[in-house]
C-alpha cells in the first residue's frame, strides 16, 4: 500500500513536465491503459488476503480518479493555451487603415466609341477596320481627292514615303470594303487617324467613326433618318439636329450637321460660340465616283456616307475643353467617368 504513494509522486512529477498532448496521451497508457501501473495493481488484488482487498481496492481507485481528472484538467489547460496562441496569431486589427486595390475603369473615349458602335451595331451596321498606315490611294485618290488637295498638305498628313501615309480619315475604310463585299452594305469603321496638327482641340492622333450605307435605292432622306437616330440617342431624344450644306470631295451632295448646343441649350454661349449650335458630323451621298473606282456600279447603286470625330463628341457630351486631357492619363481626370 505505501506503493501506491510513490506512484502518485512518480506521476504528479510526470504530469508536471509533460507540456504535449502526445506527452499526456503516454502518461494516460502508462498509468491506466491495459497494460498500466494501475491496471497491474488491480490485477493483483487476488493475490493479498479477502479482508485487505476493499480497502486496497479503494486506494487503486481513488488513485484512479485522481490520475483521470489530473490528466483531464491538464489536457483543457493545453487546449486553452493552444486556442488563445491561435486567436492571438489571428488577430485582426480592425482599426488599422486598409489597403484597398483602385479598381480600374475605362477610358472616357473608350466608354464613347462603345456607345456610338452600340447605336449602329443596333440598326443592323457591321463593323470593319482599316490600316493605320495606308496607301496615299486609298487615303485620298480613291475618295476623289486630287493630287493637290489642302488636306494632302506636308503640314496635315503624316508622310512615310511618297506613296505611303498615316490615315488622316477613316474613309479608306469605305473604300476597302466595297472592294472586298457586293451591296447592299451597311458599315461603320472605328479607329485611329493622324495629323499633324496640336493645340486644344486637335491632337496629331484621334479617333474617328465612319459610316456607310449602299443599296440600291438608299436616299437622302435615310441619310437623315439614320443621323437623327443616332443624335438622339447619343445625346437626348429632344437634341435638335440641323443638316448644313458642305463640301466633301467624296460625297454629293455633302452635308454638315449640327445638334442644338447641348451645353446652353440654343441660347448662345462660348462653346457654341453664340451660334446655339454644335458641328458633329460630316455626310452626304456617296460620290459616283467613288463607286465607280471601288468598282460598284454607280448608275444602280445609291449611299450615303458620314464621318464623325469620338473626340469632339465626347468632349462635347462631358464638357471637356481641351483634348490633351485625353491623353495625359492623370487620374484626377479618368477618374471622373
Ligand atoms: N473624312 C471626313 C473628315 O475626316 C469626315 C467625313 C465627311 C466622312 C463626310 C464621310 C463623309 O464619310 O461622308 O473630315
Amino acid at each position: 500500500m505505501a506503493d501506491m504513494e510513490d506512484i502518485r509522486k512518480a506521476f504528479a512529477d510526470e504530469l508536471s513536465s509533460s507540456e504535449t498532448f502526445a506527452g499526456l496521451q503516454q502518461l494516460k497508457v502508462k498509468y491506466l491503459g491495459k497494460k498500466g501501473v494501475l491496471t497491474s495493481r488491480l490485477r493483483l488484488l487476488s493475490t493479498i488476503p479477502a479482508e485487505e482487498r476493499p480497502a486496497y481496492g479503494k486506494l487503486i481507485n481513488d488513485l484512479k480518479i485522481l490520475i483521470e481528472s489530473a490528466l483531464e484538467e491538464k489536457e483543457a489547460g493545453l487546449k486553452k493555451t493552444e486556442r488563445d496562441r491561435n486567436f492571438a496569431l489571428e488577430a485582426l486589427d480592425v482599426t488599422l487603415p486598409g489597403k484597398y486595390a483602385v479598381p480600374g475603369r475605362s477610358h472616357p473615349l473608350s466608354r464613347v466609341l462603345k456607345e456610338i458602335t452600340d447605336i449602329f451595331v443596333n440598326m443592323g451596321f457591321d463593323v470593319e477596320v482599316g490600316p493605320e498606315v495606308e496607301l496615299d490611294y486609298y487615303n485620298f485618290e480613291a475618295l476623289n481627292i486630287p493630287r493637290d488637295h489642302p488636306a494632302r498638305d506636308m503640314q496635315d498628313t503624316f508622310y512615310i514615303t511618297d506613296d505611303v501615309i498615316m490615315r488622316t480619315q477613316t474613309s479608306p475604310v469605305q473604300v476597302r470594303t466595297m472592294e472586298k463585299r457586293k451591296p447592299p452594305l451597311k458599315i461603320i469603321s472605328p479607329g485611329k487617324v493622324y495629323r499633324c496638327d496640336a493645340d486644344v482641340t486637335h491632337s496629331p492622333m484621334f479617333h474617328q467613326v465612319e459610316g456607310l450605307m449602299v443599296d440600291t435605292d438608299i436616299s437622302f432622306s435615310d441619310l437623315k433618318g439614320v443621323l437623327e437616330i443616332f443624335v438622339h440617342r447619343m445625346f437626348s431624344k429632344d437634341t435638335p439636329v440641323r443638316f448644313r450644306p458642305s463640301f466633301f470631295p467624296f460625297t454629293e451632295p455633302s452635308a454638315e450637321i449640327d445638334i442644338g448646343c447641348i451645353l446652353c441649350g440654343g441660347s448662345g454661349c462660348r462653346v457654341c460660340k453664340g451660334s446655339g449650335w454644335l458641328e458633329v458630323l460630316g455626310a452626304g451621298m456617296v460620290h459616283p465616283r467613288v463607286f465607280e473606282m471601288a468598282g460598284y456600279d454607280s448608275e444602280l447603286y445609291t449611299g450615303f456616307a458620314f464621318g464623325l470625330g469620338v473626340e469632339r463628341i465626347t468632349m462635347l457630351k462631358y464638357a471637356i475643353d481641351d483634348i490633351r486631357l485625353f491623353y495625359e492619363n492623370d487620374t484626377r481626370f479618368l477618374r471622373q467617368f
